[in-house]
């Protein structure tokens, strides 16, 4: 695939990553704990059949200066020990709120960096769960860890508790981009750890990688990729740096140093795509490289690959996300909650009323409706107007209206070979997913524009 300047030129604008419908920064504060509360005894007739946890642990040991997640570092044992009391208060609340019969199929540990705090505490948290909820006895149990702080007895430890799932933040096997961007080398090499987890009977084990951070060139990155490759990980993610400087302070130093511009980071990414695909890897949904037996890659042919604030995952195992933790966000049917970033106000609130929602976002059924059409875009590149009408009970027409669709909104995206229309169903091409995220905003009825509010699309 060829993709000229012009092309980014074109293409690569401000724009959400829909991560959300509404994005993120629609949340607001006029959303209250007693609407968080209404929403999760409304959740549990909505979409019932599964719940999937998630459980956010903020802490690093350090700061890797191009992070965008919520982290604070190091921090000290006593105010580690005050944040598990504060997850245990707010899990026994949310679930005495959602009935007994619901059964979990999905718990996601995030950060952070959920393997650097003490596997006595990740134990306790785990037996917690397993008291307050009922567990399916397939259920899918990760943990997002750093390399550098996993030992082999941590994983021996977390197979007990009955993980089965791992991702490792890779982000590039070079030790000279890992120590400008502040980021310490993995502990073990990372090709015995994968193989040490897959005889452990792990599974979708997968590799974190980020394209576009300062000192990549096209040769340092394809042996990057080369040698993921050998490890053979089920899932390989390579993300597109996500420079937002306003709201991450250490992603300016990045800027001190130098960072690849628009084409040369997307000739990082294609050359990538091309290595994979050439090892056998399958290209799913956008920057995901999954091996044709792993599960994501099921769904994805069957048109069934969802997405949540976790990352990809099939239909058939995710369900509502209750989340737990600082500036975690629960994603329910009809509503977003999202707790306090800062720690110490996280703690103070669930110690006063057990819950500690900062912000939120209440959904109307129109809203409920785009969510799915965008969803359908962002996951599976292919949208069927008249199934997501009937879907909804609506006719082709309402549909429509809501979406205020405007098929001359997307002649330039059909005249560039990005996606096809015909017959109310847009189907993506490969160079179209490069753009879903622009196909998405000509969907999107309330999208907000302007920069500096979103990262570039491409
Ligand atoms: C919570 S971290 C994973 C676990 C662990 N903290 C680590 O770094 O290994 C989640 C992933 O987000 C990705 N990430 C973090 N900051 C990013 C950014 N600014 N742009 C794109 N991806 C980013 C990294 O690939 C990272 O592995
Ligand atoms: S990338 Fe991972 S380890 Fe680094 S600061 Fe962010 S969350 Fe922590």
């Amino acid at each position: 695939m060829e993709i000229s300047a012009d092309f980014l030129h074109k293409y690569n604008i401000s724009g959400p990553r829909y991560t959300s419908y509404p994005p993120a920064n629609f949340f607001n504060k006029g959303f209250t704990t007693s609407d968080y509360i209404s929403a999760l005894r409304a959740s549990n007739q909505q979409k019932p059949a599964n719940i999937s946890l998630y459980i956010h642990i903020p802490f690093c040991p350090q700061r890797c200066h191009f992070c965008g997640c919520s982290t604070v570092i190091a921090q000290r044992k006593l105010v580690v020990e005050r944040y598990i009391q504060a997850l245990k208060t707010e899990m026994k609340l949310v679930s005495s709120l959602l009935d007994d019969s619901r059964r979990v199929t999905q718990i996601h540990w995030g950060g952070g960096t959920p393997n650097s705090i003490s596997m006595i505490y990740i134990r306790e948290i785990m037996d917690w769960v397993r008291t307050h909820f009922t567990i399916n006895e397939n259920a899918e149990i990760a943990m997002e860890c750093s390399p550098a702080y996993l030992d082999y007895r941590h994983i021996d430890q977390l197979s007990e508790m009955g993980f089965n799932r791992i991702s490792l933040g890779i982000q590039d096997f070079r030790e000279d981009v890992l120590k400008v961007v502040n980021r310490e080398v993995p502990r073990h090499p990372v090709k015995d750890v994968v193989n040490y987890l897959r005889d452990k009977g792990f599974k979708g084990i997968n590799l974190d990688f980020i394209y576009g951070l300062p000192l990549q060139t096209p040769e340092s990155f394809r042996h990057t990729i080369e040698q993921a490759i050998d490890i053979r990980p089920d899932r390989i993610v390579t993300f597109s740096y996500a420079h937002v400087p306003w709201v991450k302070e250490a992603q300016k130093q990045l800027e001190t140093i130098g960072l690849p511009d628009a084409n040369d980071k997307m000739n990082l990414f294609l050359q990538a795509t091309a290595q994979l695909k050439e090892a056998g890897y399958c290209a799913i949904g956008i920057d995901h490289f999954t091996l044709p037996d792993d599960d994501l890659t099921k769904a994805y042919t069957n048109k069934q690959l969802h997405r949540n604030f976790q990352g990809y995952c099939t239909l058939e195992t995710t369900g509502q996300v209750y989340a737990f933790g600082s500036s975690s966000i629960s994603q329910l049917w009809g509503a977003y909650a999202q707790n306090y970033k800062e720690i110490a106000k996280y703690m103070e609130s669930v110690e006063a009323c057990g819950t500690a929602i900062e912000r939120g976002y209440k959904l109307s059924k129109s809203e409920q409706i785009v969510r799915a059409v965008i969803n359908c875009i962002m996951c599976n590149g292919l949208l069927n107007l008249v199934e997501i009408a009937s879907e909804f009970g609506l006719s082709i027409h309402e549909l429509k209206e809501l979406l205020s669709f405007d098929p001359s909104r997307f002649d330039d995206f059909i005249e560039d070979g990005l996606m096809n229309l015909d017959n109310n169903e847009i189907h993506l091409t490969e160079k179209g997913f490069l753009c879903a995220r622009n196909i998405a905003m000509a969907l999107d009825p309330a999208l907000k524009t302007g920069e500096g509010i979103y990262s570039r699309t491409v």
